[in-house]
């Protein structure tokens, strides 16, 4: 049945399948945004899988608008998790095509997240991170991973030139788009973080200098890239920490991105350290952040998205017609349901149910770390071609994770 049909009267004019049109022009067929979910499917060399390729295509035929890959990292010697798929000189072409080609199915568009872990790259992967400065993660988070050491100016300006040059392949290799990952704590937040960011030369100190790696790297991106390949960021709305980025300071950078021509802006909030991008257990709110997505979006014309929390088609229409938001962010039920923006588009009363993840232990259950593997798990699971397992129990999707990814899979997270 047609969706404006069946649309509650109390509803305004505004609904998940208006077309919306970037600043450069690229229109994006619906306002339903696939957040990015690492999978961990990427090859012994990082290239894609033909599990991503799969999934994705899944993804692209279930009636999203825009699709986030999982975070993609822009050097190979800082992975966030062993199965990264990287995107540099060494990456085969093929591999990237295949799975653009299969992401961008249905006038899908699909974009790469580029990022580079920082600090949060593990013990086992990262004998000594880098980050900003020699900041360590905080309380559990030590067994994990190690304290990183200061970069120096001059691997600062390589970092930002492989943010370019992953930019430059993605658009080579069909990506439609690609997004800065700059939020739940991973490096170019940690520039961001006063918390974490002790500078005293010109990448630290004061706000600005802070916000210059960022600015840095986006204009490098979009020199590589030209004006009409959509440049987004996913940013954190606060790093919700003592000492940490502000929503007055996310404000300000979204102002300035927006300034410098950025095309689309996601708002999100958290780290390792409190990973609140998950949502409180037990929290049923849709759209958690929205208060501070309100905020930003007063001040910027680009299109903002809102992630986190979403389940229900009522729940995101409220939101859009909130005005604190022009897209929709969804990650979680999309591991569940590939086609959910199908069905919420074509239903009002469309909901899914996420399972409670529990292990039976309290102190387990308040890890991420669960949450991430059953989700992966199914992930996979979509990949081989089966169907997701949503009554799979949370230890046996660990256990899985495990045997796949190794022992380190679970390590990484367990703080
Ligand atoms: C398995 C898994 C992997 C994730 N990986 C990423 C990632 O690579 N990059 C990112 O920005 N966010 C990542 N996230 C966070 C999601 O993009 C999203 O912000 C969060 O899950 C909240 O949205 P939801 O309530 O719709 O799930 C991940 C989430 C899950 C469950």
């Amino acid at each position: 049945m047609n969706f404006i049909l069946k649309r509650d009267k109390t509803m305004e004019n505004k609904n998940l399948n208006d077309k919306i049109t970037l600043k450069n022009g690229s229109e994006l067929k619906n306002r339903l945004f696939k957040s990015a979910m690492s999978e961990q499917l990427g090859d012994k060399d990082h290239n894609p899988t033909s599990k991503l390729v799969k999934l994705y295509k899944a993804w692209g035929d279930g009636g999203i608008g825009v699709s986030i890959s999982g975070n993609v990292m822009i050097d190979r010697t800082a992975l966030g998790e062993p199965r990264n798929v990287v995107l540099d000189d060494k990456s085969d072409a093929d591999k990237f095509r295949s799975w653009t080609k299969a992401g961008t199915s249905n006038k899908t568009h699909f974009w790469a997240q580029l990022n580079h872990p920082g600090k949060q790259s593990p013990k086992f992967l990262s004998k000594s991170p880098v980050a900003p400065s020699a900041v360590s993660l905080r309380g559990g988070l030590k067994n994990a991973f190690n304290t990183p050491r200061e970069l120096t100016e001059k691997e600062i300006l390589e970092i930002i030139k492989k943010f370019a040059t992953s930019a430059k392949f993605a658009k080579e290799y069909g990506f439609t788009g690609v997004q800065i990952h700059s939020a739940h704590g991973y490096l170019v937040n940690q520039f961001l973080s006063p918390h974490h960011n002790r500078r005293e030369d010109g990448w630290g100190g004061s706000f600005e200098k802070r916000t210059r790696f960022v600015v840095e790297i986006y204009k490098a991106m979009r020199k590589k890239v030209g004006n009409d390949f959509p440049v987004s960021i996913k940013l954190n709305s606060s790093d919700f920490r003592d000492g940490g980025f502000t929503i007055e300071e996310a404000i300000k950078i979204a102002e300035i991105l927006d300034k410098e021509g950025i095309d689309l802006i996601e708002i999100s909030g958290g780290s390792y350290e409190n990973p609140n991008m998950m949502g409180k257990p037990g929290d049923e709110k849709e759209g958690y952040f929205i208060e501070y997505a309100a905020k930003i979006k007063e001040k910027i014309t680009a299109p903002l998205v809102l992630t986190g929390g979403f389940r229900s088609a009522k729940g995101m229409i409220s939101a859009l017609n909130s005005g604190a938001t022009d897209m929709i962010g969804i990650a979680r039920p999309l591991a569940v349901e590939t086609d959910f923006p199908s069905k919420v588009l074509n239903d009002i009363d469309y909901k899914i149910y996420l399972p409670h993840l529990s292990t039976g232990i309290k102190a387990l259950d308040s890890m991420v770390m669960i949450g991430l593997t059953w989700y992966e798990y199914q992930m996979y699971r979509i990949g081989k071609g089966k169907k997701v397992n949503p009554k799979q129990n949370a230890w046996s999707s660990a256990l899985q994770t495990l045997w796949r990814v190794g022992v380190h899979a679970f390590k990484q997270r367990r703080a």
